[in-house]
């Protein structure tokens, strides 16, 4: 099975001051890829909450994929990155590596991205930057490969 759990980190979203466009632009690629979207969550940038949210979808096994999005950056509000590592016990250092590796063929400032990806349990996290532009190029690059990982660890 491929469900995937979509979080979007952002304040602005949180509050309902700005329209989450990174959250739909996961979605319909992961859905084009053959993915059932199992939830779509806007969460502040808060370290705790994003952190018992993740480790929840994969402590009651809702979804194989969680793909973050947003909290990746310099900002001192930015905690995806330390939020993932609370609650994962696999690094999975390959993922970040090629999409920074892909993104700096597109920009330089991709390497002002501190996304991290690990495993807790049966379920993969991935950190996607916030931008719906550098979402798209990231997810784009790298979902395809992502099937084979899944089906090893579950
Ligand atoms: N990656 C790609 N592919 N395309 C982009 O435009 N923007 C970068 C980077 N990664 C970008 C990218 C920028 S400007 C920043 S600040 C970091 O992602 C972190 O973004 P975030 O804080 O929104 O997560």
């Amino acid at each position: 099975m491929k469900r995937v759990a979509i979080i979007t980190s952002s304040d602005m979203g949180y509050q309902g001051k700005r329209e989450d466009l990174s959250g739909p632009a996961i979605k319909e690629i992961a859905e084009r890829e053959g993915y059932q979207v199992v939830s779509m969550d806007i969460l502040p940038d808060d370290r705790a909450m994003l952190s018992r949210r993740m480790a929840e979808i994969a402590d009651e096994n809702q979804a194989e994929l969680i793909l973050t999005t947003g909290g990746t950056g310099f900002s001192p509000r930015d905690v995806m990155p330390e939020a993932t590592e609370d609650i994962t016990e696999r690094k999975v250092p390959g993922i970040p590596e090629a999409i920074r590796a892909y993104s700096m063929t597109i920009t330089k400032r991709a390497m002002l991205s501190r996304a991290t990806a690990g495993i807790r349990k049966k379920t993969l996290i991935i950190n996607l930057p916030g931008s719906p532009k550098a979402v798209k190029e990231s997810l784009e690059y790298i979902i395809g490969a992502l099937g084979h990982g899944i089906e090893i660890m579950t």
